[in-house]
């Protein structure tokens, strides 16, 4: 959760330009009124944003899970975000692409086109067939959404794995995807300085119990990197395919398009798997009704592809729609603090789309740094990831949408597949701190632990109570789904169908939600998904650790940070334990998880029935009242954590 002026926001509101209004993609405030009149048939505007190869027969199949979206259609994803829009838009660029060195390029549609196709016929010629699953280990390079898009016209559902995750989690991802087909690359730059993914990616394949089919590398460092058996050079093979074309594979609308990993409760991340038809209707129409994106538009989303809002927002939802996406591949300060802007204003950005995190530490640098650029081009602005305090929405709004652009403050996670809480900025009011109500046609509402709908004003949990386009597969089909979850959960039993987010929330008479962070055991840092659970896991396994527990701490710009308490084995060094806790960590998950503090204690607080009480230990960290500990086996260990945390403060 934001530590500093934690919501509930202070009511205001900010209405929206007539400018803005005149000419946003949905404008019309029956947009609601007609989901609530016809629902789901109103959906239909989303499945006609797309091109079907087979019209569907139904809106939404079956009355209960399994829910089919858009029964009966059939569809082809790489056809939906590149094909079609050849006739009208061939040389208008698709992709554009900053690289970390400075170097920048650009596909046009028709460029796009070719290389889409030729590395889907590489692909083939490799041995992928329909459903097999292909992880993409890459950063942001152009090569990762044109393999994306190979992957979706041959319908082999892609895993994309952040590119930042260790060669342990790349294997762990693959064994449990059951995939053989491999693209990396050599390896890439970071702060200037290369990284190398390959040596990662073998580690990764030496790990994987089973056979790596074929391994493609992209050549990103120009470093000549031999390549093994069953090893190929990118280019080389895109090269020997040039010219050819592939038909896209008819899919059924409930069939996979991809799968992607995330943080739960569990020590494993699991896989969340969306649909061809509705997740790319869902992605087509909530970047149209939301991020109000246009053919003619610049769109830059800063996340990383390898994470859901860059499936959705960076490749999927804008490419459908037609329009010039952005990708950037290095940091926000580098070369220097004003890098964002400098981009912004070169490429005349339409519509940006970012973090909390990142807001802050713009914040922190200070404005002269976007004041030194011409940032008129901006429309709108958006925020994804995390509850966004009223003061950085403030300074978003004034010191980068030059106190105009409206700005979305999107709620949703890796399972809803695209946004469901937030205003429609050419209908909706504003209000600095609260995300906004559900989008039209989107069933929410916020309960307490008995499911009943909790006051305007009162603390409650989020729920989803009606399905949704973009949901995935596991969601659509098991009605227990939610039930499978973490320990603290409302009941729902008045609900036919509802699914448990896991985030506290408040919602005010205005039915407009604020969101108050996890109630479950998952930290979110800079906006990623880590389960204390999974970083627990590793550190039990590093000698000289007797027992740890990670709970989440406060931290400024990143929103929340990972605290891990860690009882040493008798006659471990604490400096050099330390360390191999942060290697650990880095080994097993990535550098993004390592925790931000490993604080020692003689002991870990617990109950008398044995239980490491993470309540208490939260509660140290944040400095917060620590309330009853008469129930701990052990209350002389939480006056040594609280001097530990001061010492190492
Ligand atoms: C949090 C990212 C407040 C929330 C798309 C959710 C937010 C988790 C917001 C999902 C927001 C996302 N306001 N909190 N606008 N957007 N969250 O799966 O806790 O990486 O459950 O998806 O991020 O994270 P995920």
């Amino acid at each position: 959760m934001v530590g500093e002026e934690r919501v509930p926001s202070d009511g205001e509101r900010v209405e929206p330009p007539a400018s803005f209004v005149a000419q946003a993609n949905v404008s019309d405030g029956c947009v609601r009124a007609e989901f609530a009149d016809n629902w789901p048939g109103a959906w239909e505007r989303a499945a006609d944003l797309l091109d079907w190869e087979t019209e569907y027969d139904t809106v939404l199949g079956g009355d209960g899970p399994p829910f089919r979206w858009f029964e009966g259609g059939e569809l082809n994803a790489s056809y939906n975000c590149v094909d079609r829009h050849l006739d009208e838009r061939k040389n208008q660029v698709a992709l554009t692409w900053e690289g970390r060195l400075g170097e920048s390029r650009t596909y046009s549609y028709l460029e796009l086109y070719r290389e889409v196709n030729e590395f889907a016929a590489a692909l083939r010629e490799l041995g992928v067939e329909e459903d097999d699953v292909v992880t993409l280990y890459l950063p942001v390079v152009p090569e990762l959404p044109i393999a994306m898009l190979a992957c979706a016209r041959i319908g082999a559902p892609h895993s994309v794995v952040f590119a930042g995750f260790s060669a342990d989690a790349l294997a762990t991802r693959m064994e449990a995807a059951d995939s053989e087909y491999l693209v990396t690359c050599d390896g890439y730059y970071r702060r200037g300085a290369p990284v190398h993914q390959k040596n990662k990616a073998d580690n990764a394949a030496i790990a994987v119990d089973g056979d790596v089919e074929a391994t493609v590398v992209v050549d990103r460092l120009g470093d000549d990197t031999p390549l093994a058996e069953n090893e190929y050079d990118y280019c080389e093979l895109v090269t020997a395919h040039r010219g050819e074309t592939v038909e896209p594979v008819p899919r059924d609308a409930s069939d996979q398009l991809f799968l992607i990993y995330t943080s739960g409760t569990t020590g494993e991340p699991t896989g969340v798997r969306h649909t061809t038809g509705g997740y790319l209707s869902y992605a087509a129409w909530t970047s149209h009704a939301v991020l109000d994106i246009e053919p003619a538009d610049t769109h830059w989303c800063s996340a990383d592809i390898g994470w859901i809002t860059g499936h959705t927002y960076t490749v999927y939802g804008p490419l459908a729609l037609g329009t010039t996406t952005m990708l950037y591949e290095g940091t926000p300060d580098h070369p220097e603090k004003d890098r964002v802007w400098e981009l912004i204003e070169r490429n005349a950005v339409d519509v940006f789309y970012t973090a909390p995190t990142a807001i802050r530490a713009f914040m922190k640098w200070g404005e002269e740094h976007p004041e030194r650029h011409d940032l008129s081009s901006l429309r709108l602005l958006g925020t994804v990831g995390e509850p966004i305090n009223p003061r950085a929405w403030k300074w978003y709004h004034e010191h980068i949408g030059n106190g105009e652009c409206p700005i979305v403050d999107t709620w949703w996670q890796t399972e809803t597949g695209g946004t469901m809480v937030t205003t429609l900025p050419g209908v909706d009011d504003m209000k600095p701190g609260a995300a906004g109500p559900p989008l039209p046609g989107v069933g929410a509402a916020v309960v307490d632990a008995r499911g009943n709908p909790v006051e305007p004003g009162e603390t409650g949990y989020l729920v989803l109570t009606e399905p949704w386009p973009g949901m995935p597969v596991s969601m659509a089909e098991n009605e227990g789904w939610f039930a499978e979850r973490s320990s603290v959960r409302p009941s729902l039993d008045g609900y036919d169908w509802a699914y448990f987010t896991e985030d506290g929330a408040t919602v005010d008479e205005d039915g407009y939600v604020t969101l108050l962070g996890r109630v479950d055991d998952v930290i979110n840092v800079s906006g990623h998904r880590f389960g204390t659970m999974e970083i627990e896991s590793v550190l039990a396994d590093v000698a000289g650790v007797a027992e740890a527990a990670v709970v989440s701490g406060p931290h400024d710009l990143k929103g929340e940070a990972v605290y891990a308490y860690v009882s040493a084995a008798e006659g471990a060094d604490a400096d050099e334990l330390r360390a191999q806790v942060t290697d650990a960590v880095e080994a097993a998950i990535g550098p993004i998880a390592v925790p931000d503090a490993v604080v020692f204690t003689p002991e870990l607080p617990k109950t008398r029935s044995g239980k490491v009480m993470r309540r208490l230990l939260e509660a140290v960290t944040h400095g917060d009242d620590l309330g009853d500990t008469s129930a701990l086996r052990n209350p002389e260990v939480v006056g040594e954590i609280e001097s530990s945390l001061d010492r190492s403060s």
